[in-house]
């Protein structure tokens, strides 16, 4: 077993206004002082960014943005670069949300560009892949992960100083309150390891942090953080309460 730290990283998706965020933290900061050995992350949405990050200054939970653009700057009306997510005080970016992939038009090369972009200003991605409900009906959870994965790092170069976090949510598990059973998650992260593995090498392979999202709760945290290949989770619904979220750090 490789000594890979766990992250837990929540996602708060389009929730909470700034008075709404600053509170949440708050009150996360102080549950969660006790916390050793595992990494932490909020993502909060663009507009509580700054704010959160004030909080968040000299605490150990780190700050993520939900998404940005591959541009450095320039007449991209509503879009918000790399930059000025690190100027908010972000370290990590998820980027390839299945929601942004359904709802936004995000595909694996846009996905690309955002990976290439973010790396290139010194942010972690958080990278998003996941199967839908028909796909994996259809036998086709491991080809549309095999295609998400590879183009979506295509031309990266990755480091130690220079690395990326995989987060495996499959679409049918998000916000659905079904997660995938223990063998299920085992196999895709432990497939996506060995992927990745013959792109970039095992070492790397062996380093990378991979998550496990959808319908994480603080019940079955536990049993997903007890198998062998899945390194942390990337919360939606239960991170939005500091209560749920805690429990689900304290796995
Ligand atoms: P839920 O935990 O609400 O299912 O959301 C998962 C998710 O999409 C995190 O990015």
């Amino acid at each position: 077993m490789e000594n890979r730290i766990p992250l837990i990283a929540g996602n708060w998706k389009m929730n909470k206004t700034v008075p709404e965020s600053i509170e949440t933290v708050k009150t996360l900061v102080k549950l969660t002082a006790d916390v050793q050995g595992v990494d932490m992350l909020i993502a909060p949405p663009f507009t509580s960014l700054w704010a959160v990050g004030d909080v968040l200054k000299h605490t150990k939970i780190a700050l993520g943005a939900q998404d940005m653009f591959w541009e450095s700057h320039g007449a991209f009306t509503g879009q918000v670069s790399a930059d000025m997510l690190r100027s908010c005080g972000c370290s990590h970016v998820i980027i390839g949300h299945s929601e942004r992939r359904q709802f936004f038009g995000e595909t694996n090369q846009t996905v690309n560009k955002k990976l290439k972009a973010a790396l290139a200003a010194g942010l972690i991605p958080i990278f998003c892949i996941g199967e839908t409900e028909i796909e994996r009906e259809t036998q086709k959870t491991f080809s549309v992960l095999d295609k998400q994965l590879i183009q979506g790092v295509e031309g990266l170069i990755l480091d130690d100083h220079h690395p990326l976090v995989i987060a495996y949510e499959p679409v049918w598990a998000i916000g659905t309150g079904k997660t995938a059973l223990p063998e299920q998650a085992q196999e895709v992260h432990a497939y996506v390891r060995s992927l990745f593995a013959k792109v970039f090498g095992n070492s790397l392979a062996k380093k990378i942090r991979i998550l496990y999202g959808g319908s994480v709760k603080p019940d079955n945290i536990s049993e997903l953080m007890g198998l062998p290949d899945v390194d942390g989770a990337l919360v939606g619904g239960a991170s939005l309460e500091p209560e749920s979220f805690n429990k689900i750090i304290h796995f």
